[in-house]
């Protein structure tokens, strides 16, 4: 096989076997076939795409390429969730803990952030003391005795995604949805799961900006997780708003309690609510959906879902007093007020700018090597649709250098809102759910 036959094939639009698949990604891992031919061949995928069956062969592939996660020492179904990207989206601190107070059990591999702001890891971070680093057998003991465990990515974990994800990144083929569809799955599977919930965020700032794309591409997430043996199925929600008012790593953790605790409502909330039922429905605990959403609720209600929380900082080595008490949590040197120039309807907030705004602020990483300040970051006052005079505060920026020192990150901030003279109807946060059956549009109810 060559590797110039290959791409030859996908660009005039033929279809490859699994044979064919599996020679180019292995050669690629073992640096027999270059970055310029792989570059070629995933801008052949980039414009004749890939059938369901080429996309779950590579997912495999890649998944192979490296180590492969063994939870069968943690008793029952394992359900994982995985969002599409999304600024502001802490939903993981909140599903983790709802799904495992209803009974799921939790195992969950997670990454650090590049860009906008820290992953999961990072977040988690904000507790003193927190460690990530569990080897296998603590962290299956920790979910057997605790219900979650959340540590970073260890080992070799899907190698050719790596690299074939860093080639994307240069070479503008990153936004094909069997590409996508198959880097994301193939960390899925690799990570071991038994089921997987999928929350695919629609908008701006999204890697999907409309709804017809972001169906597809949940679609042929779907269609690789069942192929794969895996249970799948995926949310479609609203990007075109931010979900949560905090960007940032501690401000997010301390958003993430405040939804625990009972005290933020509104789409972070409903969104986790959301994917949590849907966990804990895949986990066959419950017969219905009514009941596993009634579960998760009980669980965030009750304080369970926080108590859970509390568990699991105290696992992992962190300091609990800081889930009783978030002000504990590491707080920045100033407080930067942002206000409204004139009145009006907050027509649009664009994610992406305070994503970059957070960013510069030291809340994410500029590359690989960059450390993170878990303080800083952008906190909302207001949403999409919301009323505001002159001089109401947007947003507050959580900094550790004066004002005077960020006037460009001060403008940039109020370029992020856009004001409207008219009031408008905000979209609904869940578009609905796709699964092997196909779509079917969320109803009022959370599922
Ligand atoms: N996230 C991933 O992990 N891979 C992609 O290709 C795009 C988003
Ligand atoms: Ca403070």
């Amino acid at each position: 096989m060559r590797a110039v036959d290959l791409i030859a094939k996908k660009r005039d639009g033929g279809e490859w076997t699994d044979a064919e698949i599996r020679f180019m990604i292995n050669g690629y891992v073992k640096d027999d076939i270059p970055d310029y031919q792989m570059a070629a061949w995933a801008m052949a995928v980039y414009f004749r795409g890939m059938t369901s069956r080429e996309t779950t062969v590579l997912t495999m592939a890649m998944a192979e390429s490296g180590d492969l996660c063994d939870l069968s020492a943690i008793a029952g179904i394992k359900v994982d969730k995985h969002s599409t990207g999304g600024v502001g989206d802490t939903t993981t601190l909140i599903v983790a803990p709802l799904a495992a107070a209803a009974g799921v059990p939790v195992a969950k591999m997670s990454g650090r952030g590049l860009g906008h702001t820290g992953g999961t890891i990072d977040k988690l971070e904000s507790f003193r003391g927190f460690r990530t680093d569990l080897n296998t057998s603590q962290f299956a003991q920790q979910v057997e005795r605790i219900g979650v465990a959340i540590v970073g990515q260890t080992g070799n974990l899907t190698p050719a995604d790596k690299k074939l994800y860093a080639l994307r990144d240069v070479t503008a083929t990153v936004h094909s949805i069997p590409l996508i569809a198959a880097s994301i799955m193939s960390k899925k599977i690799a990570a071991g799961a038994d089921a997987i919930v999928l929350d695919v965020k629609v908008g701006e700032g999204a890697f999907m900006e409309s709804l017809e794309q972001a169906k597809q591409l949940a679609a042929a997430m779907v269609d690789i997780g069942n192929l794969a043996g895996r249970e799948t199925v995926a949310l479609i929600s609203d990007m075109n708003r931010p979900l949560g008012h905090a960007i940032g790593n501690a401000l997010e953790v301390r958003e993430a309690i405040r939804v625990l605790k009972n005290i933020a409502h509104g789409p972070l909330r409903d969104v986790s609510l959301a994917i949590a039922a849907k966990m804990a429905l895949l986990s066959g605990r419950y017969a219905n959906e009514t009941l596993a959403l009634d579960a998760v609720t009980h669980a965030l209600e009750s304080g369970a879902a926080l108590q859970t929380l509390r568990k699991l900082v105290e696992a992992q080595g962190g300091e609990p007093a800081q889930v009783d008490d978030p002000e504990r949590l590491p707080q920045a040197s100033f407080e930067i007020p942002i206000t409204a120039h004139c009145a009006g309807y907050i027509r649009h907030i664009s994610a992406s700018k305070l994503g970059q705004v957070a960013m510069l602020l030291g809340a994410g990483r500029a590359d690989k090597n960059s450390v993170i300040d878990l303080a800083v970051g952008v906190q909302l006052q207001t949403n999409v649709g919301n009323r505001v005079h002159s001089g109401s505060v947007l947003c507050v920026l959580h900094s550790n250098k004066p004002s005077h020192s960020i006037e460009h990150l001060l403008e940039l901030t109020k370029q992020a809102f856009t004001i409207a003279e008219q009031p408008l109807t905000v979209p609904p946060l869940l578009h609905g759910w796709v699964t092997t059956a196909g779509f079917s549009s969320a109803s009022s109810s959370l599922l």
